[in-house]
């Protein structure tokens, strides 16, 4: 089988009642991204910080997988499908894809302030401030803020080089190192780029752009590989 690999974004859970963040001018459900999501937004307030995830924790049980989603689902019919996910939702895990990478963390989980391996699944949707890991710290969510290290990059390019086919969904490409990972696939490697605006790209003979959200998007491009 071939192996085709899913680098996706926020648009992909945009119409599943998830905003982008870069159509709301650099805000982030009306927060500057450096206050919510840096650990100098944990130092200063770590109460709005907690506060904030808990939030996007609740809206995520009131969300669920849309047609994108499914539809990188069906290709697991053809394809060994990896998806990378620069998303922190769990929308590709309840659609039913087998194996997805989180580059930027996970809402579900929470993680130790002093032991970055420490890392459990949290129990509803509310972290509080007191809530301790076994070695008695703070817990705090599971994500990848701006300015710390991205550990899955790693295995992200060692599956991004591998890649038969290249599928980008729902992403502006301006965030790195996730951004960067384009740049990892053959130069004969097909790249299909899904996406209603117009994200940052090179046109380039082998790749295809598909100029639609993500629920129509994603079935042109199974329509296109299954001729
Ligand atoms: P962006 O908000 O930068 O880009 C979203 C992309 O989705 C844009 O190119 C939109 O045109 C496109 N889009 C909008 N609606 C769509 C739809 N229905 N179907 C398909 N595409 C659609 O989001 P990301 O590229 O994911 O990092 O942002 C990357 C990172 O920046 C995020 O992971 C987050 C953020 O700061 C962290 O939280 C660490």
């Amino acid at each position: 089988m071939k192996k085709l690999v899913v680098l996706s974004g926020a648009g992909i859970s945009a119409e599943s009642g998830i905003k982008t963040f870069r159509e709301s001018n650099g805000l982030w459900e009306n927060h500057e991204v450096t206050d919510v999501a840096s650990p100098e937004g944990w130092e200063r307030d770590p109460h709005l910080v907690l506060d904030f995830y808990n939030q996007r924790r609740k809206q995520l049980l009131e969300c669920e997988p849309n047609a994108g989603h499914k539809g990188i689902v069906e290709l697991e019919k053809n394809f060994d499908v990896h998806v990378i996910t620069q998303n922190v939702d769990n929308l590709h895990e309840r659609a039913g894809s087998s194996k997805i990478l989180h580059l930027h963390g996970e809402l579900t989980k929470v993680e130790s302030t002093k032991d970055k391996n420490l890392v459990y699944d949290l129990d509803g949707w509310e972290l509080k401030w007191g809530d301790k890991c076994e070695k008695g710290a703070q817990l705090r969510p599971h994500i990848v803020w701006f300015g710390e290290a991205v550990p899955a990059i790693e295995p992200a390019i060692e599956l991004t080089r591998a890649a038969d086919i290249l599928v980008v969904v729902g992403t502006s490409l301006n965030v790195y190192p996730a951004a960067g990972l384009i740049n990892y696939v053959s130069k004969r490697t097909p790249i299909y780029l899904i996406d209603p605006g117009q994200p940052l790209y090179t046109p380039a003979p082998n790749i295809t752009f598909i100029n639609e959200k993500a629920s129509t998007g994603v079935q042109k491009l199974i329509n296109l590989l299954s001729q």
